[in-house]
């Protein structure tokens, strides 16, 4: 019998299969991820770990959790792991690719939508009690057909975006490492992130790149916040150059209420949302389960997570 800490409640009933092998469980209760106090504790004596992306696991949480030998990330990011710590215990990781891939896409789609057709500014204005009339020169916005979207990764979840795009008739171009990030910005009313976040892609979206975006563009990201420097965003929203943001992710997470860049005109934010549909978070749950008991069994992973390159 092992023992599993799992550091949020999770929808659906996939820890009961931890259980009906006889390991003991321990979740931490709450809306709410542990504290690092609270973390440390829920792994002193913890064979495995069920984290979330907003469990930071490094050197100092290992050095309090002696018998640790699997963790399985509910996500498919997996850059809240120190690799080279985990490496030096042995301890297997694994993460949740491919099933949440759908819903994160349908998210892009959803936020680049919302963005282009200005739906947060339209539908304030029906709820502040501003819509006098039809308007013929009302809530101009972007449409999608022709229009020319720059996804940055081609991962899978970069991919499926990019088909729901071209779906819409958009002019969808991919930039992945090695290609020229500002020539292909220069040509983008939209652009979305789908890169995973590594020494390499943090900040990649910062002044220059924001520059080197026409008037009038559109920044969609659901990848991971620190890709963005938020404080160019919010000049560039605030100057008139960018003409919308839509971010499901943000450094921090959430943001604190008297951040400068919730002051920014044409924003649009979502509190990390993008795999938040039932199937997707139900399917996730099964894949950390399997990862756990694989590890726990010293079996391979079946969903083994690197670091990203
Ligand atoms: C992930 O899986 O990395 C998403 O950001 C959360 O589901």
């Amino acid at each position: 019998m092992a023992r599993v800490a799992v550091t949020r409640v999770l929808p659906g009933d996939a820890l009961d299969r931890l259980r009906a092998c006889g390991h003991e469980v321990v979740v931490h209760p709450g809306a709410l991820p542990p504290t690092p106090d609270e973390l440390r504790a829920l792994v002193s004596h913890a064979d495995g770990l069920l984290c979330t992306l907003a469990d930071r696991v490094d050197e100092p949480l290992l050095a309090a959790a002696a018998d640790l030998r699997a963790i399985a990330v509910y996500a498919v990011g997996t850059d809240n792991i120190d690799f080279e710590a985990t490496g030096r215990r042995a301890i297997a990781v694994g993460n949740t690719p491919d099933v949440l891939t759908d819903a994160t896409a349908d998210l892009a789609m959803a936020l680049l939508l919302a963005a282009a057709r200005r739906l947060p500014a339209a539908e304030r204005n029906v709820r502040d009690g501003h819509w006098a009339t039809w308007e013929p020169g009302g809530f101009l916005g972007l449409e999608l057909r022709g229009a020319r979207l720059v996804i940055v990764g081609g991962g899978r979840i970069g991919r499926a975006t990019g088909e729901r795009a071209e779906a819409f008739g958009m002019d969808v171009t991919f930039v992945g490492r090695g290609d020229d990030l500002h020539r292909a910005l220069g040509a983008a009313d939209v652009v979305s992130l789908h890169a995973p976040l590594t020494p390499g892609t943090r900040g990649l979206i910062g002044r220059d790149a924001l520059a080197a975006l026409p008037r009038g563009a559109i920044l969609v990201n659901t990848a991971r916040g620190e890709l963005v420097d938020q404080l160019a965003l919010a000049e560039a929203l605030t100057s008139g150059h960018l003409a919308a943001a839509a971010l499901d992710v943000t450094t921090p997470e959430p943001l604190p209420a008297d951040d400068p860049l919730l002051d920014a005109p044409n924003l649009l934010v979502v509190p990390h949302i993008g795999s938040a549909t039932t199937k997707a978070r139900a399917a996730m749950a099964e894949q950390a389960v399997a990862n756990l008991l694989a590890g726990l069994g010293g079996e391979p992973m079946p969903w083994p997570a690197e670091p990203s390159a």
